[in-house]
């Protein structure tokens, strides 16, 4: 009804229907084209993919597993070519090799693993970087590109800001505290003004086997971030770094922001130890009324915080490499969101406040690695696990996906997570004071609370223009495009084996359609919707299928050898394989 003279929503593409199936699917009129697939070869003479006989040393050659941040940077500002950067987050063993079954629904690390499997699975982590071009409309590969990169969780990284040097991250292997052996569990991210690709460590606890003794040092640090001896992965079985009884500090080298610059594959990515250690989902930006760079930052957990980090340095856009080195000098700040829809961005700098040796703090060093501990202290939010953070261009406003909270109780609902037990989470919507980025204060107020608009019980507040396709629950990753219109992507739309796959969901947020949802695409069984990233033309959207065919129900568990779907090649034997999908608009234009 509500779709009267006036339209409810700036989209005007036609919804496709909420459902799922073995494949993937885009509204009328769209082209989405597979553009890359985990195991494809990256490099001349690499090694076609042959799940039966992978090995790490051919997969460090071939494209990763578990795309999920995709970030487009154009070479020499063309709109037809560029550098695809991507995030390979982590590995689904009973998907990618023969006979491997998950021991329980916790997803206790595999028994089956070997020291070969746990190798390719380091070299199937990290990150690619790939380029690639448009000719007649469609974009591919270019085969022979001297920027191709594969990050690994044993590529080279350098150690930068406050953190660096500093004893609590020195080991056997880095004596010096300043250089790590590679990246994981890398979610979201977000590409600078200057080209360079930030790319985001999230759930590190989950990689480290064995406990430190509670008088240990790192026994507070370790129990905040969840390292518990309930590790996911088999990797400390193999390598003694990933055993905290061995090598005590070296989870303190992971859960930062790791800045890579594509332009020069010899790069030693950096990890950006001022921006805070805890698990990061993305890196969105934007500029200060001043220039400075502005970074906003969730932390994915129940009951975590919302952060910003704020430059001391202005962004150069006529010199590059005076950019080299601002992320490492600046004020990281955490959200607080009051009652009366005000709120306060609070700085994280060791000797303010409680912030003290006496609580703990005796350096900036020791403020970012336990920044969740000195969130605590400062009393941040608690919010209902915050995923991507985008900041709209166009409106100066910034859009917080809170993707859900089942334990939150009755009596610890407040104004920004007001709903107990939230199954289907919500957006909070902030707008800075006087529209600048650095500002202290903002105003928030709550663009949806997420859900089945037709059940009341759910407490859902899409607009009534919403349909019944339209509607979304857990919103995980979004993007802005260049009309300043948002886009989300959702993890965990219903449970995996129900009827409706994640997806991508446009919403509008302005004028008499603000709350309006139309549904763009959806996923393959068992996958979650990654991405999404725009090209400054919107002629084109990246996506990124994640982990097609994994299932979280133990009675039909996804398996080599029985997925749930062996999207998107279809063949008899070949697993089902993430990958990034290239969505067009048929004839060309932009994306509507
Ligand atoms: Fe890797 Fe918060 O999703
Ligand atoms: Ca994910
Ligand atoms: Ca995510
Ligand atoms: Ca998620």
């Amino acid at each position: 009804a509500a779709w009267a003279a006036e339209p409810a929503s700036r989209f005007d593409f036609e919804e496709i229907e909420a459902g799922i199936d073995e494949t993937h699917h885009v509204a009328d009129g769209y082209d989405a084209d597979v553009l890359l697939r985990w195991g494809d070869p990256l490099f001349p003479g690499a090694p076609a993919f042959d799940p039966l006989t992978q090995t790490a040393e051919k997969q460090r050659l071939q494209f990763g597993y578990n795309n999920d941040f995709v970030g487009f940077v154009p070479l020499d500002g063309s709109a037809d070519r560029g550098l695809l950067v991507v995030n390979h987050e982590y590995t689904n063993e009973e998907l990618m090799f023969p006979g491997l079954r998950r021991q329980d629904s916790k997803q206790a690390a595999f028994a089956g693993m070997t020291r070969e499997l746990v190798d390719i699975e380091m070299a199937a982590h990290g990150g690619s970087v790939v380029e690639i071009a448009r000719a007649g409309g469609k974009w591919s590969v270019v085969a022979d590109s001297r920027y191709t990169r594969r990050i690994t969780a044993e590529t080279e990284m350098a150690i930068h800001g406050p953190a660096a040097g500093h004893e609590r991250l020195r080991t056997s292997y880095d004596t010096e505290g300043r250089s790590v052996r590679g990246m994981i569990n890398n979610c979201a991210g977000g590409v600078t003004p200057w080209g360079t690709w930030l790319t985001c460590e999230e759930n590190t606890n989950n990689y480290f086997w064995g406990e430190v003794a509670d008088d240990h040092r790192e026994a507070k640090n370790y129990k905040r971030i969840g390292i518990t001896g309930s590790p996911w992965q088999a990797w400390g079985r193999f390598h003694e770094r990933f055993d905290v009884t061995k090598e005590p500090n070296e989870p303190n080298r992971f859960g930062w922001v790791v800045e890579i610059d594509p332009m020069d594959p010899a790069s030693t990515p950096k990890k950006r130890t001022a921006m805070g250690r805890f698990k990061h989902e993305g890196a969105a930006n934007a500029l200060s009324a001043d220039g400075r760079f502005v970074v906003y930052q969730g932390d994915d957990e129940r009951f975590d915080y919302v952060y910003r980090f704020v430059t001391t340095a202005k962004v150069d856009m006529a010199n590059r490499a005076n950019n080299a080195d601002i992320l490492d000098d600046g004020v990281l700040h955490v959200a607080r969101f009051d009652a009366d829809g005000r709120g306060r961005w609070m700085r994280l700098v060791q000797g303010e406040g409680p912030l003290t040796p006496a609580n703990g703090f005796a350096s900036q060093a020791d403020v970012v690695i336990e920044a969740r501990r000195a969130a605590d202290l400062l009393g941040a939010t608690k919010m209902d696990r915050p995923e991507d953070v985008e900041a709209n261009p166009k409106t100066g406003k910034v859009y917080v996906m809170l993707t859900n909270n089942s334990k939150r109780k009755a009596d610890q609902v407040d104004a920004a997570n007001p709903r107990p037990e939230n199954a289907f989470g919500h957006i909070v919507e902030i707008s800075p004071d006087g529209g600048d980025h650095a500002a202290e204060g903002f105003a928030w107020e709550i663009l949806v609370k997420c859900g089945d608009p037709s059940i009341a019980a759910v407490g859902a507040t899409f607009s009534s223009a919403t349909s019944a396709n339209g509607w979304f629950g857990m919103p995980d990753n979004c993007a802005v495009d260049a009309q300043g219109r948002l886009w989300i992507a959702t993890d965990g739309n219903g449970p995996k084996s129900t009827s409706r796959a994640d997806g991508l969901w446009a919403l509008e947020t302005e004028g008499a359609g603000r709350g309006a949802s139309k549904h763009f695409f959806r996923v393959p069984a068992g996958a979650e919707m990654c991405g999404p990233y725009f090209t400054a033309d919107d002629t084109t959207l990246f996506l990124a299928v994640q982990h097609p065919g994994e299932s979280d129900d133990d009675k039909a568990p996804g398996t080599f050898e029985a997925p749930a779907t062996r999207w998107p090649d279809f063949k008899p034997g070949m697993p089902p394989r993430p990958a990034v999908v290239v969505v067009t608009k048929r004839g060309g234009g932009a994306i509507a």
